[in-house]
């Protein structure tokens, strides 16, 4: 059966680990093509050699997003690697929580550097690219910090909801040349270093997950399903979306309990 990805060349960003390598894993069982990037050069390694031995076509290009000629190389690499450039899924990023008047210029400056500097570089070197073949598909990867305000991440949130303003301006000027532009809002992951994290907080990880509509953290593996669906064609009509993948944090409000608590 051809995978719901055949054919189509894709680059993802921060493949190393977390989403992105989760993206990796089912991008390729899909049937595409892929160029994996990180900063961390043995992690990318690693992810390709454990892609190529199942039988997938990738290629680590590791580097450093936050540089716009990173994001042209990886672009780049797409075409003379595999002939095509048919999704870039700009999802490298990292939280530095920190509260607002503690943060410095130049933390301020990296995280919006990381964040949104590097999607901005992602998404030009893919349009190059994508205005000439008259298709393709960036995606990028926000956060619910992007949506909603959370606790101790103001500059991260800044970014993350400058990532969606983004995605909807290239779904709107590219839309006419066949490009389509969306971003996936993850809620928090249940990642090894958030859950020892949340266990050193007053209440652990339980009172946390009871804030959650679902009752539990996401994973990698459910951030990458929706990516797997928004670079698909079943998508086609699909263009300047956020999609939560967050257990329905992003649709409640502060409400009185009303119900028996168990529920
Ligand atoms: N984990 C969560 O709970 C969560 C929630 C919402 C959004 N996100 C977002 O999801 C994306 C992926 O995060 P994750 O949870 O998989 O985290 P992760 O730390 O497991 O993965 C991020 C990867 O990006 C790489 N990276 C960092 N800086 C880079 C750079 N300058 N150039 C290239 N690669 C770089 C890291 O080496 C790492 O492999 C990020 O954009 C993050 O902000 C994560």
């Amino acid at each position: 059966m051809p995978g719901r990805l055949a054919g189509k060349v894709a680059v993802i960003t921060g493949a190393g680990s977390g989403i992105g390598r989760a993206t990796a894993r089912r991008f390729t069982q899909e049937g595409a093509a892929l160029i994996a990037n990180d900063i961390a050069v043995d992690a990318v390694n690693e992810t390709v050699e454990e892609l190529v031995a199942q039988g997938a076509r990738a290629q680590a290009v590791p580097g450093d997003v936050t540089r716009a000629p990173v994001n042209k190389e990886l672009a780049q690499s797409a075409l003379d690697h595999f002939g095509a450039l048919d999704v870039f899924f700009c999802n490298a990023g990292g939280a530095l929580p920190k509260p607002m008047l503690e943060t410095s210029d130049e933390e301020y400056r990296a995280q919006l550097s990381l964040n949104l500097d590097a999607v901005w570089y992602g998404a030009q070197a893919a349009l190059r690219v994508m205005v000439e073949r008259g298709r393709g598909v960036v995606l990028a990867t926000s956060s619910g910090a992007g949506i909603g305000a959370t606790e101790g991440l103001p500059a991260y949130g800044a970014a993350k909801a400058g990532v969606i303003s983004l995605m909807r301006s290239i779904a709107f000027e590219f839309g006419r040349q066949g490009i389509r532009a969306n971003a996936i809002s993850p809620g928090p992951m249940g990642s090894e270093g958030f859950m020892s994290w949340l266990d050193t907080l007053d209440g652990g990880r339980e009172t946390f997950e009871t804030q959650i509509p679902m009752g539990r953290l996401g994973t990698s593996e459910e951030i990458a399903e929706a990516a797997v669906f928004l670079a698909s064609d079943e998508a086609r009509y699909v263009s300047g979306a956020v999609l939560p993948v967050d257990g329905a944090i992003h649709s409640t409000l502060a409400s009185p309990r009303t119900l028996p608590a168990e529920r």
